[in-house]
């Protein structure tokens, strides 16, 4: 008997060592709430039970990456360190150049600084927020090219971080003198951690290629777009998740990755290609802003941690525990009746605040009315990605978002099931008084990223 046939998703881990929760009461929390101006970002995280802000650098590092870290080297140059780590990258994406960044912003800092500029357009699925940004800032163009179904929160096509390949064609043949080269985000954090399937990679990947434009791919999620693949993608059921993502390696000439994912990593990143040149040009400003090519941003110890983090993170048994843990808090939500995007993401559960609280208009925040709201029944902090985060534009004029979301990211191998159940039932509460739950107006903001720092009022 295979073991899915049982229906608890286990843990498959026990715990080595603990780290304490506060308890808070409620009236404490809407005294913090409060205080804070009702911005999450803005809370100590002491006062926070259950912390689902993100699933970036709050992962639990293993016993045996503790130890790893035990080998660090700190030498500035040439440390062992690097050589493991740079081998336990190209183990799973074998490019010619890999360099260690201290975040994945900074890798797409270096990449976009070379490949960017005024009139240039840079094509992906959905960029993710600081890819856009460094985009961006370089005068060039971030241009999202999802297909149709990753737009529709209810569709269950089983790949909705896929790419439109006619788009993209188009796009090539209209302005491909622009195009720099072309991006794909696996799993697609900004359309709901959808993933990507192989057979769209490599359409993708001949597109750009019959063009002369390499291909990036924004890893930071490859290990359970990997396992998307293997459970979802015909012909991959049988195989080996490190083979799926060389497969997906192939496909692109390089990578930006931040190691606070799927690399188990509390802070890390990389940039890593083929191209000779490019590399030379990136290490050159890597220098200035990061450090020597062998370590990057980090230390030595960081990068040995990483290199046992990706042999980890590529585990059967943890991905699809992983997987399973996401979508049994999906699962629990929609049996409330409680309106969320679908299908699961494999980081995450986003819940539609614009069907949950349809008397809040978009300018008056329904995303933040439910993270606030979670906050204050159960000490759950989530995030909201909605017209708090999108909703203002350079011109300083608002719009709704396309969408009002409620993110509850799920940090690896941290929470247990039972922590997952009162998360649920948090939620429960919650609904049960969504018609009572106020909106929000901004009292104070500042001119760009106002979802970090803005400070908010209740209405009523
Ligand atoms: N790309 C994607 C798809 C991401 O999700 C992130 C970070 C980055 C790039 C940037 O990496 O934080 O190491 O600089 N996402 C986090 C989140 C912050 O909460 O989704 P970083």
């Amino acid at each position: 008997m295979s073991d899915e046939a049982f229906r608890t998703v286990i843990e498959p881990f026990r715990i080595h060592s603990v780290e304490p929760l506060r308890m808070t009461t409620a009236e404490h929390r809407r005294q913090v709430a409060r205080e804070a101006g009702y911005n999450l970002f803005q809370i100590r995280s002491e006062n926070v039970l259950i912390d689902l802000l993100t699933d970036s650098g709050t992962g639990a590092m293993s016993r045996d990456q503790w130890a790893a870290i035990q080998h660090g080297d700190e030498s500035y140059a040439g440390s062992p360190s690097y050589f493991v780590f740079r081998d336990a990258v190209r183990e799973l994406f074998p490019y010619e150049h890999v360099i260690p960044t201290h975040q994945g912003r900074a890798a797409e800092k270096i990449l976009f600084g070379a490949l960017g500029g005024v009139g240039k357009v840079v094509p992906s699925n959905t960029h993710f927020d600081t890819t856009r940004a460094n985009i961006e800032f370089t005068g060039a163009e971030a241009l999202d090219l999802v297909i149709a179904e990753g737009h529709d929160p209810s569709s269950l096509h089983p790949f909705k971080g896929n790419m439109d390949t006619a788009r993209l064609e188009a796009l090539l043949a209209e302005r491909g003198d622009n195009v720099p080269c072309v991006m794909m985000t696996i799993t697609n954090n900004s359309g709901g951690g959808q993933p990507v399937s192989l057979e769209n990679l490599r359409a993708v990947s001949e597109i750009a290629h019959a063009h002369g434009k390499p291909l990036f791919l924004d890893a930071c999620r490859f290990g359970e777009n990997a396992w998307f693949i293997r459970e979802r993608e015909e012909g991959q059921g049988e195989r080996d998740v490190p083979d799926i993502i060389r497969d997906m390696a192939a496909c692109a000439d390089g990578m930006t990755m931040s190691a606070k994912k799927d690399p188990m990593g509390n802070i890390g990143g990389w940039l890593a290609l083929n191209d000779d040149d490019l590399a030379q040009q990136c290490r050159s400003v890597l220098i200035l802003t990061e450090g020597f090519p062998t370590y990057g941003g980090l230390a030595g110890r960081d990068l040995e941690a990483l290199a046992q983090g990706l042999k980890e993170c590529v585990d059967h048994d943890y991905l699809r525990y992983r997987i399973r843990s996401t979508a049994y808090l999906a699962d629990a939500l929609d049996k409330l009746g409680m309106p969320c995007l679908k299908p699961a993401g494999g980081h995450a559960v986003y819940i539609d605040a614009r069907a949950l609280l349809p008397h809040i208009e978009p300018l008056h925040f329904p995303g933040q009315a439910l993270a606030v709201a979670l906050y204050e029944a159960g000490g759950v902090r989530s995030c909201e990605i909605g017209s708090v985060m999108f909703g203002r534009h350079p011109d300083g004029s608002e719009s709704p978002a396309a969408m009002e979301l409620v993110r509850l990211a799920i940090p690896r191998r941290t929470y247990t099931q039972s922590h997952i159940d009162y998360v649920i039932e948090v939620c429960e509460r919650v609904k049960a008084r969504a018609g009572d739950l106020p909106g929000y107006r901004i009292v104070d903001e500042p001119p760009a990223l106002r979802h970090f720092t803005a400070t908010f009022e209740q209405f009523g």
